[in-house]
């Protein structure tokens, strides 16, 4: 644990700040130039796996916008291939795992034993980032909720309909509330594993929550993020959880323990301020679409997102899921320089 105070987690713990923190999710990627550029020699598991090269691409938009945090290259579906699923990413398909899990043969099958020494690539990418990051940018790890990676792992690829998952909510749910014990245990190491290599705060990226009716998504996706949050407490690194679905989640994971909750671009952020802002702090939630607008546009946006917290601190600003391919790189910056000036500016009238 560093004793380093940051604007990102003095924002979480809602003290006094001097302007509004501002990161990205997906801020590292295939809109940079600079990220292609190293694509073009290397595969993206390549990259995830080569702690020079993760870290390199982990640099490139701190380096380039200066963002108020850092977020570990890597991707949420490491777990299943360390847990023993074949992982690839195919080009413009996205990613694929095989073989699903489809029974419960399958589920006792995935092996956990080793679970850190599979992902030693990722604790060596964090101990480098600790000494690369300028000395104000504070790292933050991830992992995918249990709920998005057994999505994945049943799936075998991006679905539009969620056939195999939702026919085990309801034809099995004893073999999916398995995965997602065993998913539990997994996701609390290996986060444990990036605090003790250095990561100073977590999220926790639950994309696919909302596709559960609202009565089982407790059940099945925020009771194990509790369970997360509940045994990570103990290392002193804020949680964020960002769930997506809307204003009902967010209600439904304020009493989860987590010291930020993200904000999806399908929530009112003033009425997630009063749902949830007096007891976590607050993440988002700009359509990243904004980014293909005008400055004009992109402005009269922040100002809206702003002014929902005035003075107030507890806000990190953020876009409402992660940052689309082809975004202008010049509006990334034009938003970050936007932030700083206009939040510096609504603390000191
Ligand atoms: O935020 C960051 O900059 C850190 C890196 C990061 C990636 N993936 C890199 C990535 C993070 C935090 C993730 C999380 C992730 N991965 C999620 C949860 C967040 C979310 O966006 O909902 C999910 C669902 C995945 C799974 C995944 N990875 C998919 C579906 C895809 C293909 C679609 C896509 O966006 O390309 C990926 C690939 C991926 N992960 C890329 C990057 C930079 C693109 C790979 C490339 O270079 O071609």
């Amino acid at each position: 644990m560093t004793e380093q105070a940051y604007l990102y987690t003095d924002t979480i713990f809602k003290k006094p700040v001097p302007r509004t923190p501002v990161w990205i999710m997906r801020q590292a990627g295939r809109y940079l130039p600079e990220y292609k550029k190293v694509r073009d020699n290397y595969d993206f598991l390549t990259v995830c796996k080569t702690p020079e090269l993760a870290a390199e691409v982990t640099l490139q938009p701190i380096r380039r916008f200066g963002f108020d945090a850092a977020i570990l290259f890597s991707d949420i579906l490491v777990v299943p291939e360390a847990l023993g699923q074949k992982l690839e990413f195919l080009e413009n398909h996205g990613p694929r795992l095989s073989p699903q899990i489809l029974s419960e043969t399958e589920v006792q099958n995935l092996d956990d034993n080793n679970l850190e020494e599979r992902l030693s690539y990722v604790e060596k990418t964090v101990s480098l980032l600790r000494r690369e990051l300028p000395v104000n940018t504070p790292l933050i790890g991830f992992s995918g909720s249990p709920f998005t990676l057994a999505v994945y792992m049943i799936e075998g690829k991006p679905t539009r309909n969620f056939k195999y998952i939702k026919s085990i909510i309801y034809k099995e749910p004893a073999l999916l509330i398995n995965l997602l014990d065993k998913l539990s245990e997994a996701v609390t190491r290996y986060l444990i594993m990036q605090i003790k290599a250095g990561a100073q705060a977590i999220q926790i990226f639950d994309t696919w929550g909302g596709i559960l009716p609202i009565h089982l998504f407790e059940k099945f996706s925020a009771d194990y993020m509790k369970r997360i949050v509940g045994k990570i407490k103990a290392f002193n690194v804020p949680v964020t959880l960002f769930s997506r679905g809307g204003i009902s989640l967010l209600k439904k994971l304020r009493d989860s323990g987590a010291d930020m909750l993200g904000v999806d671009w399908l929530t009112d952020i003033a009425e997630a301020r009063k749902e949830a802002g007096d007891i976590a702090a607050l993440q988002g939630n700009l359509d990243p679409a904004t980014l293909y607008g005008s400055k004009e546009i992109i402005s009269g946006e922040i100002d809206r997102i702003l002014n929902a917290f005035g003075r107030e601190s507890g806000h990190v600003f953020n876009l409402g899921h992660g940052i689309l391919p082809d975004t202008p790189v010049d509006n990334v910056s034009f938003l970050v320089d936007y932030v700083w000036e206009k939040s510096t500016a609504i603390r000191n009238p």
